[in-house]
C-alpha cells in the first residue's frame, strides 16, 4: 500500500506517462557513462575496499567485507583431523548444489565418474533459483554467437578474458537446447518458437525465459535430473577447507555436518567449486537479491590453496531492487520489467536514464538521481528510491502482459496491496552479483591441479560488468564444461597422501603479515545480530 504522500507523487508520474510513451530517451555517450560510474557507482567508493595483505592477490583491493574473510582463521586451525580414513571417496567432488553444480554433476556422471555433490543448504538452494528474467543464447536467425560476444565484451568494458567470453557465447545455443530437451518450459509462441526479449546492453532479442521465474524453472529440471540419475548429494554439509595431496593437487574437502557439527573428510580425484556468490556479505551496507547461503565461501577456500582472484573489486548492483515496501527491501525486480518497457523516473515523473543501459550505468544513474541531484523519493524507512513506471508495459504490449510475463512480480507486490499494472513501483540498486571470482580457463580449471570452479565463484568471463541473462548461461556452460573435463581427467589421477599443510601455512602467513584477528572463515551462514559479518 502506498502512503498518502506517495500517492500524491504518483500523480506526477501519471501526468507525464502518455507523452513519455512516444518519446525515446537518449542513451549515454561513453564519456557520460564513464562520468556517472566514477562519481556514483559503489565500485568507485574508496572506503568500500582495502588491499589484501597476504596470498596470491596480495596488494590487490577487494571489498572490505571480503578482505575480512580472506584474512581470517581457518575453522580447522588447531583441529586434529584424520585424513587417512575419508568418509567419502569419489572421482569428482562438487561443492555447491545450485545450477552450476548440478550441470557439472550431470556431465561428470555421463562420463562414468563417481560424483558426490555436497551442499550447504539443500540441493537447489542457490542464486540460480532467485534468477528471474532469463538466459541469453544466440539461437535466432538474426543473431549469432559473434554478436553475442560483442555484447558480452561491451558490457564488461572490454576487460573480459576473451577466451572465456568466447566459450560462453559459442556454447549458448547448445545450452538452451540442452535445457529445453531436459524439459525446461521456456516461453514459446504457438508454433513452438522461443519468445525472446532484450536485456540491458543486448543488440538482439536473445533472452529466453520462463515467465519471471526462469532460474527456478531451470533448477527444478536440473535437480530432478540429478535425483533421477541417482547422483549422491548431501545436504547441510558445506565444505570448510579444501584438501590437497602431497604433490599439491586438489584432493577433496573437509565438510562440516551442520546438524551434528562433525567434520567429515571427502577424498576426491578432482574438485569443482560451485559455491556461488557473496550477496549476504552486504558490501557497503547494500541489501541483496541473493539467497541466504551466498557468503563467498568458495572464494575463501580457493584463495587459501593459492588460486588467483580476478575482478574481485567489481560488484554488480542490480539497478532495480525493491526500495518499498520494507518487508521485501532489496528483493529483485527483474530487468525484464524494463525489457518490456517500464522506465525509471524521478520524483518529478521525469525519465533520467535510458531504461536499458547496462546494469552498472543504470545503477549509478539511479544513485545519482537520489543522492547527487536530490530527485529521489524518500521511503518511510529513510531510504530513497526512483519510480519504475510499470503501467507502461500494458500500454505498450496490451492488457494481460504483466500477468502472463511477470506473474512473480505481480504476486510479490500484490501481497502488499500494490498492483503494478496500475501503479509504478519504487526501486533502488541492490547487491546482486560478483562480477569476478577465481580465475578459470575454458574448461573451468584453476591454476591448482584438479581444482575447477564453475558459476558465480568463477571470474574472468564477464570482466567488470555482467549483462542480464549471462549468469544463467554461464552456470550451464561452465558447469557443463567443468563437469565434462573433471569427469574425464579423474581417470588419470593418482592421489598421494592427503594434507592440510596449506592451512597451517596460511595461518603462518596471516601471522607474518601482522593480521591479528579472531575472525573465522568461511562464513558458511550470514548472521544479522552484529553490525559486521564476523563469526
Ligand atoms: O533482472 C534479472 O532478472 C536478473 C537476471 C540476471 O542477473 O541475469
Amino acid at each position: 500500500m502506498f502512503t498518502a504522500e506517495m500517492r500524491e507523487l504518483i500523480k506526477k508520474v501519471e501526468a507525464t506517462r502518455t507523452q513519455r510513451l512516444g518519446t525515446a530517451f537518449p542513451r549515454m555517450s561513453p564519456e557520460e557513462k564513464d562520468e556517472v560510474l566514477k562519481a556514483y557507482h559503489p565500485d568507485y567508493r574508496e572506503s568500500g575496499f582495502r588491499a589484501l595483505s597476504l596470498g596470491v592477490n596480495r596488494g590487490d583491493k577487494v571489498p572490505v567485507e571480503l578482505a575480512d574473510l580472506l584474512e581470517a582463521n581457518s575453522r580447522l586451525a588447531g583441529q586434529p583431523l584424520d585424513l587417512s580414513r575419508p568418509a567419502y571417496d569419489v572421482d569428482v567432488l562438487i561443492v555447491g548444489g545450485g545450477g552450476a553444480g548440478a550441470a557439472a554433476a550431470l556431465e561428470a556422471t555421463a562420463r562414468g565418474a563417481k560424483v558426490l555433490v555436497v551442499t550447504k543448504l539443500r540441493l537447489g538452494d542457490a542464486n540460480t533459483v532467485m534468477a528471474e528474467g532469463g538466459i541469453q543464447g544466440a539461437d535466432k536467425p538474426d543473431d549469432s554467437p559473434a554478436l553475442h560476444y560483442l555484447d558480452v565484451m561491451g558490457g564488461g568494458h572490454y576487460t573480459n578474458k576473451k577466451e572465456l567470453a568466447a566459450a560462453l557465447v559459442k556454447d549458448g545455443p547448445g545450452a538452451i537446447k540442452w535445457l529445453n530437451d531436459l524439459g525446461v518450459m521456456f516461453d514459446k509462441e504457438k508454433d513452438g518458437t522461443m519468445v525472446t526479449t532484450h536485456g540491458g546492453g543486448t543488440s538482439r532479442k536473445r533472452m529466453h525465459a520462463a515467465a519471471d521465474y526462469t532460474g527456478a524453472e531451470i533448477m527444478r529440471v536440473l535437480r530432478d535430473e540429478v535425483q533421477n540419475r541417482r547422483i549422491e548429494a548431501i545436504d547441510f554439509s558445506p565444505a570448510v577447507e579444501l584438501i590437497l595431496d602431497a604433490d599439491g593437487k586438489a584432493a577433496g574437502a573437509v565438510l562440516l555436518n551442520l546438524e551434528t557439527q562433525e567434520y567429515l573428510v571427502a577424498r576426491a580425484k578432482t574438485v569443482i567449486l560451485a559455491t556461488g556468490g557473496a550477496g549476504r556479505l552486504h558490501y557497503q551496507g547494500f541489501p541483496t537479491s541473493n539467497h541466504y547461503g551466498a557468503t563467498a565461501d568458495g572464494l575463501v577456500l580457493g584463495y587459501r590453496v593459492g588460486a588467483e582472484l580476478v575482478f574481485a573489486d567489481t560488484i554488480q548492483y542490480h539497478p532495480t531492487g525493491v526500495a518499498y515496501p520494507a518487508q521485501i527491501f532489496g528483493a529483485l525486480v527483474t530487468e525484464k520489467v524494463r525489457s518490456l518497457g517500464a522506465t525509471p523516473l524521478n520524483i518529478d515523473g521525469e525519465q533520467f536514464v535510458y531504461h536499458l543501459e547496462t546494469r552498472d550505468v543504470a545503477a549509478a544513474a539511479i544513485i545519482r538521481e537520489c543522492y547527487g541531484r536530490n530527485k529521489g523519493i524518500q521511503t518511510p524507512t529513510e531510504g530513497q528510491g526512483v519510480w519504475l513506471d510499470t503501467p507502461l508495459i500494458e500500454m505498450i504490449h496490451g492488457e494481460g502482459t504483466i500477468e502472463k510475463r511477470l506473474p512473480g512480480m505481480l504476486r510479490m507486490y500484490r501481497k502488499f496491496g500494490i498492483d503494478l499494472r496500475k501503479d509504478p513501483i519504487l526501486v533502488y540498486p541492490t547487491l546482486h552479483y560478483q562480477n569476478g571470482g577465481l580465475l578459470i580457463d575454458e574448461h573451468g580449471r584453476t591454476s591448482i591441479p584438479n581444482l575447477y570452479v564453475a558459476g558465480e565463484a568463477a571470474g574472468g568471463i564477464h570482466g567488470r560488468n555482467r549483462l542480464m541473462g549471462n549468469s544463467l548461461l554461464d552456470i550451464i556452460v561452465f558447469g557443463r564444461r567443468a563437469g565434462a573435463h573433471a569427469g574425464e581427467a579423474c581417470r588419470n589421477v593418482r592421489l598421494k597422501a592427503l594434507t592440510l599443510d596449506h592451512v597451517a601455512k596460511y595461518q603462518q602467513a596471516l601471522a607474518d603479515s601482522g593480521v591479528v584477528t579472531d575472525r573465522v572463515s568461511p562464513l558458511v551462514l550470514p548472521h544479522y545480530t552484529h553490525g559486521r559479518h564476523e563469526d
